[in-house]
């Protein structure tokens, strides 16, 4: 019998195409698009107490990403997700009130026996599958010494009409953390053709500047991240100004206090970008506050 990747033991089950099935064992086929070609799309959600954190938003992004792919998703597919999701969670044992997991959807365009970019035949079903992993407390010292970004060499076009999908294509986002873990860095930043700031390998990117919010207009080739616009909300209620913009590198240097943000990891500091110090090089109050406040709305208490 030929060795399987060992399931991680906190979560024996996986969810395909509306079954349960155990993680341990080969569950695609070999000619699925989404293994061939990276022709997918996925969220990354998370879900405490078993709520799910923004349900709505994520299959609202889900479809966007499908739709620009040209995958087709069934009328019924957010019913039979969300029942999916509730499935999973039980049986990995995520749902009790203190639990906390990240639960990814996968849809790839299904298995074409066919090969090719466009595959001509028979219109086959899209695969969709639901994984859960516990969620992992940062490391304290991303937390009490902040992130150490570099720039990575590749750089986004705004104008690419998939910057915005999430799309299972990730050899990009995979090279970027790659050059981070050469450079001794935590994470990578992508910077548009003409320099200025994009987002990191799986997080946005917030500056924190005199009274104001900043972060990349979603014209910069970002996702547009369902943390993003949280935080953009949170920013008026607590009196910090939101705006949305064009920034620069010199910006991000020149920042009181910068941060990542994403559903799974919540706020995460930044306190250098390629070797050189953000505002006082250690993580600031507004980030402290912004993770405090989107954790406890994660927690359901806001
Ligand atoms: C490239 C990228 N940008 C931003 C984000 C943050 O998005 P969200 O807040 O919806 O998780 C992610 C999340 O995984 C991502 O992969």
């Amino acid at each position: 019998m030929t060795a399987d990747h060992a399931a991680p033991p906190d979560a024996p089950w996986v969810w395909l195409d509306g079954e349960l099935l155990p993680a341990v064992g080969r569950h695609l086929s070999v000619f699925d698009r989404g293994f061939q070609l990276g022709d997918g799309v996925f969220e990354t959600l998370r879900a405490r107490g078993g709520h799910v954190t923004e349900l709505d938003e994520h299959l609202a992004r889900l479809h966007h990403s499908a739709a620009g792919l040209g995958i087709p998703l069934a009328a019924d597919a957010d019913a039979v997700i969300r029942a999916g999701i509730a499935g999973i969670l039980r049986a990995n044992g995520l749902d009790g009130p203190s639990a906390d997991a990240s639960v990814r959807i996968t849809v790839s365009r299904g298995p074409f026996r066919g090969r090719g970019l466009l595959p001509v035949g028979e219109p086959v079903r899209p695969s969709m599958a639901i994984q859960t992993w516990p969620v992992m407390p940062p490391p304290a010292d991303h937390l009490e010494r902040g992130l150490h970004l570099i720039a990575s060499r590749l750089r986004r076009d705004p104008e690419s009409p998939i910057a915005a999908l999430k799309t299972t294509s990730r050899a990009d986002y995979v090279y970027a953390r790659l050059e981070a873990r050469h450079a001794g860095a935590d994470d990578a930043l992508f910077l548009t053709l003409d320099g200025h700031l994009s987002e990191a390998t799986s997080a946005n990117l917030f500056l924190v500047r005199d009274g104001e919010l900043a972060t990349p207009a979603l014209a910069c080739a970002i996702l547009p991240g369902t943390t993003r616009s949280w935080l953009l909300g949170w920013a008026s209620t607590v009196g910090l100004r939101p705006a949305e913009g064009w920034l620069t590198t010199r910006d991000l240097l020149d920042a009181d206090e910068a941060f990542l943000c994403s559903s799974v990891a919540g706020v995460l500091p930044v306190t250098r970008f390629e070797g050189e110090a953000i505002g006082e090089g250690t993580p600031g109050p507004w980030t402290a506050k912004a993770r405090a406040a989107r954790e406890a709305f994660i927690r359901g208490e806001s």
